[in-house]
């Protein structure tokens, strides 16, 4: 059956398609407008009045959502980080953008306080420094809310706090959003892999030696990502997510096995960095090797994948509707 293309394709199990991809988009107050980032070549921080390019394209391609993320300025950032929920934020800004550009684009957030926070923590801090949760859950809320406020058709907490989930949807439920879907980063992994993106919103020198091990997962453990997918269903997520990806394939087949709902990974930053930098020392083939992660991606469960190559790969399949990947 391996010998011929068309034997090959008539077993061929799983297949990549548009509908898989999802694409995060950067964006910052602008100047200027497609601004390189130098930890992820290729991957521009776009202003406000330039974003409508990256969506066009996205929606051009048949790419289904774009997730947006903020890269704030030092004013922007507080202890209580209240931006995160200012009715004229960036992000608010940005929600209204994308749907001018392209009415149809599916427009996910990201809920967490670090682009906002003064330390970079993804929440509130208590003097000594510890994430406090429950003060962290009210605070996701109003960000949650002013999100979908400005248009944003899902919300996805990346945050990790216990209880944010049904805080999100009861405010949902409560307040003229029963269909605004929520997508639970279910088990995030306290991962080295976010490092690019800390450098591409900024993050990074407010976290400076911290880390988030207090309320991310550790790498080690694997049950822990059935409990808390399991809380986060129980409490309402429409969606799940594994992050980072390809290091947790392991983690996305048990969740998927376990629930059979719709699950998705995080190809992250650092992997992204990854397969560029070998790409671009010429050590692998960059079309080869993005294509074979994200169909294994595919086959360890994923109903979608967010990655920065997205519309790159969208490129690709469309260029060869039926080759071989
Ligand atoms: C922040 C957030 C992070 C990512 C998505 N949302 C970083 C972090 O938790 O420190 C990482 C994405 C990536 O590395 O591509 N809440």
């Amino acid at each position: 059956m391996r010998k011929d293309a068309f034997s090959r394709r008539m077993m061929r199990q799983t297949k990549l398609s548009v509908d898989d991809l999802i694409q995060p988009l950067f964006i910052h107050e602008g100047e200027p407008e497609k601004q390189p980032i130098p930890s992820m070549p290729g991957i521009f921080r776009w202003g406000l009045n330039a974003l409508a390019e990256p969506c066009k394209r996205c929606h051009a391609l048949g790419i289904p959502a774009v997730v947006l993320f903020p890269s704030t300025p030092s004013a922007a950032k507080s202890a209580d980080a209240k931006q995160a929920w200012h009715p004229n934020g960036l992000v608010q800004r940005a929600i209204k953008a994308v749907k001018h550009a392209a009415p149809d684009l599916g427009v996910i957030t990201d809920v967490a306080l670090d682009p906002y926070t003064s330390h970079g923590q993804d929440g509130l801090c208590d003097a000594r420094g510890y994430v406090e949760n429950d003060r962290t859950v009210a605070a996701l809320v109003k960000q949650a809310m002013s999100h979908v406020e400005a248009g944003a058709d899902v919300v996805a907490p990346s945050d990790m706090m216990d209880g944010r989930v049904r805080a999100i949807r009861d405010a949902f439920e409560k307040n003229g959003y029963p269909n605004a879907r929520i997508l639970a980063y279910s088990a995030k992994y306290a991962s080295t892999f976010y490092a690019p993106f800390r450098q591409a919103v900024g993050s990074a020198s407010n976290l400076g030696g911290g880390d988030k091990r207090s309320y991310q997962m550790d790498p080690a453990n694997a049950d822990e990502a059935l409990r808390e997918t399991a809380l986060d269903l129980a409490e309402g997520a429409d969606m799940v997510m594994v992050k980072p990806g390809a290091i947790n394939l392991d983690i996305v087949w048990r969740v998927k096995q376990a629930f059979g709902m719709p699950t998705f990974a995080y190809q992250v930053s650092g992997e992204y960095a990854m397969l560029k930098a070998a790409a671009e020392h010429g050590w692998l083939d960059e079309r080869q090797a993005v294509l074979e992660t994200l169909t294994c991606f595919k086959r360890a469960g994923c109903d979608g994948i967010l990655t920065y190559y997205a519309a790159q790969v969208a490129e690709w399949l469309r260029e060869s509707e039926c080759a071989e990947i």
